[in-house]
């Protein structure tokens, strides 16, 4: 057996406490990782959350002499990304999780740091940026590109030639039809459909999804 990678969890809330869930699930299939803890801003340092500890803050980790993987647990896209700039030095590598119940078909492309979930399923011709998280039973059709930092939540389906840009919020339960570009920094409502392109920076929801705000 290989030896197993030590990996981090930022983010100790609810949606670390699914990462840790996944990374077990995939250890069970094929032993990888060993989870050292959480690291959090919000958590103090020495808590136990789902039996493992809170390490320290995110400034704790630019103390990190060794290589150690990451897995930026947070769903919102701007935190994500700010997450991430923060924590960049080099001892730090940010592996891509695809849960082992997860269907991966032909020429999946994705980037750093993606976390794919228990029960996608992507087809054929699919590309992910960096950060892309694709919460559970997500579907992602054919020749669908995703930007970095997108949150796609649990149950969306997004249908062929969808583009979606980077820092895009899905909310649970949303259909895209085929063909639609969702712009950079926009927001789909929980069970919205999309049949229509969406300008960047916007807030939209409902069926058929209409703009409801400017995000600033
Ligand atoms: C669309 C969304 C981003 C709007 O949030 P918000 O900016 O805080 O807006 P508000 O809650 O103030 O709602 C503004 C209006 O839109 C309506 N609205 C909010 N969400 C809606 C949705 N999903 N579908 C239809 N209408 C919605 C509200 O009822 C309200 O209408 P009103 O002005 O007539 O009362 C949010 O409701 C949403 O759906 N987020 C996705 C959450 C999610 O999927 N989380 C997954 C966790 S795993």
């Amino acid at each position: 057996m290989s030896e197993l990678k030590d990996i981090a969890i930022i983010g100790a809330g609810g949606f670390g406490k699914e990462t840790l869930v996944m990374i077990n699930q995939i250890n069970a299939i094929n032993p990888q990782w060993q989870v050292t803890g959480f690291y959090d801003d919000g958590v103090a340092a020495g808590s136990i959350v789902a039996g493992l500890p809170v390490l320290g803050s995110l400034d704790a980790l630019k103390a990190i002499d060794k290589e150690l993987a990451v897995v930026v647990a947070v769903g919102d896209p701007k935190v994500k990304r700010s997450v991430v700039e923060r924590i960049q030095q080099s001892n730090l590598y940010f592996p891509t999780l695809i849960h082992p119940v997860a269907t991966i078909g032909e020429n999946i492309k994705a980037g750093a740091g993606c976390v794919i979930t228990a029960g996608c399923r992507l087809t054929i011709d699919i590309a992910l940026g960096d950060f892309v998280l694709l919460n559970l039973n997500t579907t992602v059709g054919h020749d669908v590109h995703i930007g970095s930092f997108t949150s796609v939540m649990p149950g969306v389906h997004l249908s062929g030639y969808v583009q979606v840009g980077e820092e895009v919020l899905i909310g649970t339960g949303a259909s895209v039809l085929q063909n639609v570009t969702i712009g950079n920094r926009s927001v789909v409502g929980a069970g919205a459909v999309v049949n229509k392109n969406v300008e960047p920076s916007r807030t939209v929801a409902g069926v058929p999804a209409r703009s409801i705000k400017r995000n600033d």
